[in-house]
């Protein structure tokens, strides 16, 4: 395995690699079993694979959720050895962004204005960065997204459809713990008790999928999740995954998406119907 930590060093030792196809896992490293799962894909469908790991300046509007975003970069390099990773991309923002890192403000309707995109102004402008180089960087032939972040990936695939159609998009399951909670570098940060209470959050999805009124169930779910003082509700919703309209009748919903606070840690899941 090779660790690369600038932009000109991938694109030398890449160019090597030029038979056989690249895979790409995109992360921002903290890597758990949620990442360890998309190498695992990119190893079956790809003969090179390639992990970058980047925590990326431009998405966070918070300067403290940037600073407090976990680092565990000697860790991440054996769950990468283990899971048969070719080349590791760990650059400094500044050397992939060609200077001071900023983003474009992105305006694609409704995937980039509501739910994640309304509550994390400017988040998809900063991820559509960072993933457009990183793409130019690498350029692989396929690369692996978690529908954990089901809306990144909605995003994912239309800069890919306008900027890199030569590249395959494969999305892949949310991963999740024995009890049911979704797998994310933020998790670390909860109590045990937090823990609990951040199952609600999957238990409403599974109930909401479970009932054939959706909506009615949605309803139900979202006033006892605003009565619960230990999750901080911020939406609830039937999306369609590739449109994320609110105008979408319940017959077009792909997947019921959440996203809650539980002691200050901001969790997203979402299900499919
Ligand atoms: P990060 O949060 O590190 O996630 C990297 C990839 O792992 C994403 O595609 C994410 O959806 C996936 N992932 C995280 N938890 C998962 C889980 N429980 N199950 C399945 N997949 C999971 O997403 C980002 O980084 C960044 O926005 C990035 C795309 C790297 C751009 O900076």
């Amino acid at each position: 395995m090779k660790i690369l930590k600038t932009t000109s060093d991938l694109k030398r030792l890449l160019q090597k690699e030029q038979n056989g196809s690249i895979g790409f896992v995109p992360t921002m490293g903290a890597l758990h079993e949620g990442h360890a799962s998309l190498l695992r894909v990119a190893r079956n469908q790809t003969s090179t694979v390639v992990l970058s790991i980047l925590v990326n300046p431009t998405q966070f509007g918070d300067q403290s959720d940037l600073d407090n975003y976990p680092q565990t970069l000697a860790e991440d390099l054996e769950l990468a050895e283990r899971e048969g990773v070719d080349f590791v991309f760990a650059p400094k923002a500044a050397d992939l962004y060609g200077g001071t890192p900023s983003a474009n403000k992105i305006d694609w309707g409704s995937i980039t204005s509501d739910f994640e995109a309304a509550f994390r102004p400017g988040h998809f402008d900063g991820v559509v960065a960072v993933v457009d180089r990183l793409f130019k960087a690498v350029a692989p032939d396929i690369a692996f997204f978690g529908e954990k972040d089901l809306q990144q990936v909605a995003v994912v695939r239309k800069l890919t459809a306008d900027n890199h159609p030569q590249v395959k998009i494969v999305s892949c399951d949310v991963i999740r713990d024995e009890k049911g909670l979704a797998l994310s570098s933020r998790n670390i940060r909860l109590s045990d008790r937090g823990k609990v209470d951040a199952l609600e959050l999957s238990k409403a999805l599974k109930r909401i999928k479970d009932n054939v009124n959706k909506k009615e169930q949605i309803a139900l779910e979202t006033s006892n999740l605003n009565a619960n003082l230990n999750v901080e509700l911020e939406y609830l919703a039937g999306v369609n995954e590739v449109s994320y309209s609110k105008k979408d009748s319940p017959n077009t919903w792909t997947h019921v998406i959440i996203a809650a606070e539980v002691e200050g840690v901001r969790l997203i899941d979402n299900i499919r119907l």
